[in-house]
């Protein structure tokens, strides 16, 4: 994640804000003003140069880091609040940062683990590993070509290696080959596993998939978040593939890293993998500055479910961001997934890249597979997932081409469906970062918080669980709208009731959140995951505040002239503490065997 941090080192995120908030004033160590998004009087809205971050403690209730107050003041997504502050910066978007030695060490570190694992995989206690491999179509020269090795299966034999090699336990500790234990001695990270390198863009060494040789789960066990390794920021095999995919003007996504690798083994350089989770906004940005046109590969089993039409659907809408990028998706046979097609035959792996259907028509056909259209409702949530597909179209033709499309599918006129979802939005001012504000305009993706959108959905399908939660704050949830409906449907009984109060543009949101998918359950277990799934969103908010209290604590401490006492402060910090702690208790309560 070189650039963004790159960037961070270089502005500072009050000259930044000021920039934007000229009445930014001084308040001790920190800077106050009237919060930017949202209308008041009285300064709620903090900038923190410590930790160059900013929150508004007032409505809003939330906060971020640099980039993220500029996305938010800008409109901008990920990669273009990228951009602008890189130019603010001085910091070309190529330069990658090679300079950090804290970063360095760890690439050192990996580079210095791969090796091991490299060797343990030739070595006597490689044979069982090595068998696994030449099963899947891997020799040993493919193995060397992917660096692929075998982690040790004794507890600390990698740990021991680095650290006779001269690096410290913290250091091979923060490289995330091996863990902190809380009350045991820390140990290897990855234990007995076929470990797969995985670089960055710019080739470094930044961290490892481990799978599993004997069904241990998890089946890959990925490297953790360390300043090397962002599993998000990272595309497998990017660093080799970018190249042909320039060439050859197209890329291909697939989940798997056997994917990639067997792809890449057959002579499809041009392969990338996105290791199991949907496109995230960094792993976007890496695509589209090498080409135009991709194509997504997809499992027959997952390509039946709302989860992977969301998940494209959102791809495809961060990836749309310049109109003239195209996105086709492949779905495969049955039972196959890329891996096993390509070995089974690499020319059937080259047709069905050929025949590939353009997105649009490949959501277009999955709506009546997904929903139920014989239905009022099941029609609505079709609308509500497909409406911010049809108004981001490059242009009017096509947005009306694909409304008079999905017209047809959902038995309406076009007109209808104009007036449903308000007038339709011009492309350029539709940012492919899903954020609050643009609910109003029809977009339904305020967060993509799983958990907020868990518990919410939850809720909404069980409204016998009101009582449970009356007490419940609503400030557990970061976006307004969320808040909004949570507090709509704490005051009233059916879901009719609620639809009928809710603002119109709250609906789609509404809808959307309905039409996720929960797990059946039995009554009790319904009231076990809502109250698990509070706790979780409850701790998460507590800890947000109890840092920013401290701080402000810390600061109030030491200055005069504050805009809120240090009386008024420790009483919110002692309460926020002990609040922690009943919410702790609570929870452990709820996990004692027997209950
Ligand atoms: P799959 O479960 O489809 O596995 O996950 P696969 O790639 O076919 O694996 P093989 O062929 O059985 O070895 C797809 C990808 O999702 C990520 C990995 O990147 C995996 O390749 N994943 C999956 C994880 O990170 N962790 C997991 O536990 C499972
Ligand atoms: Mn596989």
């Amino acid at each position: 994640m070189g650039l963004a941090d790159d960037i961070k080192e270089r502005l500072d995120i009050v000259d930044v804000v000021s920039s934007y908030v000229p009445s930014l004033r001084r308040a001790g160590r920190n800077f106050a003003a009237p919060c930017p998004f949202h209308n008041e009087r009285t300064p709620s809205f903090y900038v923190f140069p410590d930790r160059q971050s900013w929150r508004c403690f007032g409505a809003c209730a939330t906060g971020g880091d640099l980039l993220s107050f500029v996305m938010r003041m800008e409109k901008l997504d990920f990669a273009e609040a990228l951009r602008l502050l890189a130019q603010r910066a001085g910091v070309s978007l190529s330069q990658a940062k090679r300079d950090d030695p804290q970063r360095d060490i760890l690439y050192r570190i990996n580079d210095a683990a791969c090796a091991l694992f490299q060797e343990t995989l030739r070595s006597q206690q490689g044979i069982a590993a090595r068998a696994y491999l030449q099963g899947r179509g891997i020799d040993a020269e493919a193995s060397r070509r992917f660096q692929l090795g075998l982690s040790p299966g004794q507890g600390l034999a990698l740990t021991q290696h680095l650290m006779a090699l001269g690096f410290t336990q913290e250091q091979v500790i923060t490289a995330g080959v091996a863990t902190r234990g809380e009350d045991l001695p820390s140990r290897d990270m990855f234990l007995s596993r076929l470990m797969i390198p995985i670089h960055d863009s710019q080739g470094n060494l930044a961290g490892f998939g481990g799978r599993s040789l004997d069904n241990t789960e998890p089946k890959y066990l990925n490297s953790p978040r360390t300043p090397a390794f962002d599993k998000g920021a990272i595309l497998y095999l990017f660093h080799k593939a970018k190249t042909a995919i320039r060439e050859q003007g197209e890329g291909v996504i697939v989940e798997g890293y056997m994917d990639a690798i067997a792809a890449h083994l057959h002579g499809y350089q041009n392969v990338v993998a996105s290791m199991g989770t949907s496109l995230t906004q960094q792993q976007v940005a890496l695509l589209k500055s090498t080409a135009k046109r991709f194509v997504m590969a997809l499992d027959a089993d997952a390509a039946g479910q709302q989860a992977t039409f969301r998940s494209l659907r959102d791809s495809w809408h961060a990836l749309g961001g310049r109109s003239d990028v195209t996105l086709r998706v492949l779905v495969l046979p049955f039972g196959k997934d890329p891996d096993e097609l390509i070995r089974s035959s690499p020319e059937a792996w080259r047709k069905a890249i050929e025949e590939a259907n353009p997105i649009l028509d490949y959501l277009l056909s999955m709506v009546s597979q997904l929903w139920d259209l014989s239905t009022g409702q099941g029609k609505e949530l079709a609308w509500a997932e497909l409406k911010p597909v049809v108004f981001e179209q490059g242009n009017v033709f096509d947005q009306d081409s694909y409304l008079r499309k999905v017209a047809d599918i959902l038995g309406t006129s076009i007109e209808r469906l104009q007036a449903e979802g308000g007038v339709p939005v011009p492309r350029r001012n539709i940012p492919s970062t899903p954020r609050a504000q643009d609910s109003a305009k029809g977009n339904i993706f305020p967060t993509h918080d799983p958990l907020e959108e868990h518990f919410l959905a939850m809720l909404l399908r069980w409204p016998e669980l009101r009582e449970p939660v009356q007490e419940l704050d609503p400030n557990c949830l970061t976006a307004w709208e969320d808040r909004k409906i949570l507090t709509d449907w704490l005051r009233r009984s059916t879901m009719e009731e609620l639809t009928e109060m809710l603002e119109v543009e709250l609906r789609p949101r509404a809808a959307y959140l309905l039409s996720l998918s929960i797990p059946p359950m039995d009554l009790h277990q319904r009231e076990q995951a809502v109250m698990d799934c509070f706790h979780r969103l409850e701790e998460r908010r507590l800890r947000n505040l109890k840092q920013d209290e401290a701080l402000l604590l810390a600061h109030a401490a030491r200055e005069e002239g504050q805009p809120r006492t240090l009386e008024e402060l420790s009483a919110h910090a002692i309460d926020t503490n002990q609040r922690l702690k009943r919410l702790f208790h609570t929870r452990s309560e709820q996990r004692r065997p027997g209950r």
